[in-house]
């Protein structure tokens, strides 16, 4: 890996766990419509803009809905989501990402939030993380969602740094491959570790030490360690 300037997070299921607000918000609507969703089809809307989900629920619906139905069902469900989210606490962050934050910023790193939520603001504030970064692409600047690579570069430039420089870490397969469209190394965590495009690998952030991340070195101790894989043919 080029010399890492800045690491860019994705926001849900990397910095804070919101996966289970998400479930139980599509879920209810769901329930609602009568149309069947579980946690496994949860998993795919992982990294997935709002309409993109919407799209992927209603796969398994009975009927056909109007452009217009499924803006409402949208708006719905976001607002059965931000019930849920008015109960989100700095103790939702996930394991080992204060200190990782407070590491990197120790070590000059820059860092920011590229994020498919349009929620994303609130999340911060509400994670007590809202000055935390030094600068944060969400949902409501791009007109492309993960994984096309728009919200990872316009977090780049906003940094005011090269696609190698900045690293990005990520749960989602469509982050994973919006990172690498970008040009970007990617650490993948949670249930994107296994996925054979990422960079570095690691079960969660409480695994990874500054010096694992910004080295991209290959074998590391368990259980604080990423583990690079070799980089995929031709890239
Ligand atoms: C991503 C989540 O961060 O944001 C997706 O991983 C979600 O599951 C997407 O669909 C959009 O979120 P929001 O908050 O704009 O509905
Ligand atoms: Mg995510």
């Amino acid at each position: 890996m080029k010399s890492i300037k800045a690491v860019i997070f994705d926001l849900d299921g990397v910095i804070v766990s919101t996966d289970d607000l998400h479930f139980r918000a599509w879920k209810r609507l769901a329930e609602e419509e009568a149309i069947p969703f579980t946690r496994e089809d949860n998993e795919r809307l992982r990294g997935v803009s709002r309409m993109e989900s919407l799209a992927i629920v209603l796969e398994r619906a009975a009927r056909v809905y109007t452009d217009d139905e499924k803006m409402r069902m949208a708006e719905r469900k976001n607002g059965y989501y931000r019930e849920l989210l008015s109960t989100l606490a700095p103790d939702a962050v996930l394991p080992g990402v204060l200190s990782l934050l407070d590491e990197l910023r120790k070590a000059g790193i820059k860092m920011a939030i590229g994020s498919s939520s349009r929620n994303a603001g609130s999340i911060l504030q509400a994670i007590g993380l809202k000055d935390a970064f030094d600068a944060v692409v969400d949902g409501t600047h791009i007109a492309q969602s993960k994984p096309d690579p728009e919200v990872f570069l316009r977090a780049g430039d906003a940094l005011g740094l090269s696609p190698g420089e900045c690293l990005v870490v990520e749960d989602a397969e469509a982050g994973v491959l919006a990172a690498r469209a970008a040009g970007m190394p990617v650490l993948a965590v949670g249930s994107a570790a296994n996925h054979p495009d990422a960079t570095l690998r690691a079960p969660a952030l409480d695994h990874v030490g500054t010096k694992d991340l910004l080295s991209g070195r290959t074998q590391h101790p368990r259980p604080r360690g990423a583990t690079s894989v070799p980089p995929a043919s031709g890239g």
